[in-house]
């Protein structure tokens, strides 16, 4: 982000913003806040820069002009990057229920001399619900929860469409808190070494869930946890069989908090484990939540294509994250914290690279993932992995 400040005939103090090749202007602010007269966090530019590089890898994938909606426009920062920096993006709709971030959305196009691109001023499920089958791309980016825009967008989405959702609500989805997140997502989280991951399956499953009633499917493109906030883009696609089917990815991990063992169940009404078979301790559970496949290898592979062709501030850090995501496409749910295992077998934790070399060399394959930088995702049974790294440690 580039920033400079001067004063205007709003009466506030105006910063300018550059990120990407766009210019925005916005009141002066003293703290990144919901309360600033229009909301704009700095921060989420990685967030901006990466949905920049996604929505149009799918644009190039589905070779036709899009429709977007901006559900949660603030300064109009996202819907005025996609028209400006993504070709293929026949018309933009940037929303906001705050008059303020309406005025400075329209103040913000102008800057851009964009052209096909409006704002509306409306609560954000009566938009979706005002405008089924118009939106190819549907931009979720609420304070919070997106639980409650979710059944809207489920609703009004295109056949064919992409829904990107941002989620800061990390605190349910990762179980600090149990109750919200039972009350937003329907779902029971717990807290572990791998719990952003569980979190992210969670909003998925819920997506999974709600969308179904539509007779839509999820196909998750890419997916990641990055600082506050979770962010998924997601295909959906129609049909009931379909949708049936991919509801079959739902189900459980069933943890043990005593030796760290875990283990997947699918299905809803399913035969989760009781105790582990490891320590026959007591085992706790989250779900219901997506076990299918959080990244899509291909489309990922096109979005780091795609970093060569775009101007982004980000595009070190973008490409690094991305990297990371691919790496880990094929893996299974769920990740071993080398921190958390070492703690647990009570040894200094050996180094990293070691511990990969090690696994691979018993023929398992292994890899890094962007939830955790310690964290490491194989198929090796965890009493094989705590061999593994005891023996490093001898
Ligand atoms: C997190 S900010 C959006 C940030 C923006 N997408 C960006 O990248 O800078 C959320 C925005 O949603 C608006 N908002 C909150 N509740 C809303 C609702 N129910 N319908 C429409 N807009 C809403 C707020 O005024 C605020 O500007």
């Amino acid at each position: 982000m580039n920033k400079t400040t001067k004063k205007n005939t709003t009466n506030y103090t105006l910063l300018t913003i550059k990120e990407g090749t766009t210019k925005i202007q916005i009141p002066q602010f003293n703290k990144v806040s919901s309360k600033a007269p229009v909301f704009y966090n700095p921060q989420m530019e990685l967030n901006r820069d990466i949905s920049i590089l996604a929505l149009q890898t799918f644009q190039k994938k589905e070779n036709r002009e899009l429709n977007i909606c901006d559900l949660f426009g603030g300064s109009g920062i996202r819907a005025i990057r996609y028209k400006n920096e993504i070709q293929g993006i026949k018309n933009a709709t940037i929303n906001d229920i705050n008059p303020t971030a309406n005025q400075f959305e329209k103040i913000n196009i102008k800057l851009n001399n964009l052209k096909n691109i409006n704002t509306t001023q409306k609560e954000a499920n009566t938009l979706l619900r005002e405008n089924k089958g118009k939106f190819d791309i549907i931009d979720i980016d609420p304070f919070g929860t997106p639980s409650p825009f979710i059944d809207s967008a489920g609703y009004s989405a295109r056949k064919n469409s992409l829904i990107c959702i941002t989620a800061t609500d990390t605190s349910a989805l990762c179980g600090t808190y149990k109750e919200p997140c039972i009350r937003k997502y329907n779902a029971k989280p717990y807290k572990s070494e791998y719990c952003h991951e569980t979190g992210i399956r969670i909003l998925a499953g819920y997506i999974a869930l709600t969308l179904a009633k539509y007779k839509k499917h999820i196909n998750i493109q890419l997916s990641h946890s990055t600082q506050h906030y979770m962010r998924l883009y997601i295909e959906t696609q129609k049909g009931s069989q379909s949708t049936d089917q991919s509801l079959k990815k739902i189900g459980y991990i069933s943890h043990c908090p005593h030796c760290l063992y875990r283990k997947t169940t699918y299905g809803l009404a399913n035969n989760t484990p009781h105790t582990c078979p490891e320590c026959q301790t007591k085992l706790t559970h989250a779900g219901p939540l997506w076990l299918g496949k959080i990244q899509n290898k291909k489309f990922i592979k096109q979005m780091i294509k795609e970093t060569k062709n775009k101007k982004l501030n980000t595009k070190k850090e973008s490409t690094k994250l991305l990297q990371t995501c691919l790496n880990e496409a094929e893996s299974e749910p769920t990740f071993y914290d080398i921190h958390t295992l070492c703690k647990n077998l009570k040894i200094s934790a050996p180094k990293l690279d070691l511990i990969i070399e090690n696994i691979k060399k018993q023929g398992h394959t292994v890899q890094k993932t962007h939830f955790q930088p310690l964290g490491i995702k194989t198929k090796m049974p965890i009493s094989q992995i705590k061999k593994t790294i005891i023996q490093l440690t001898k």
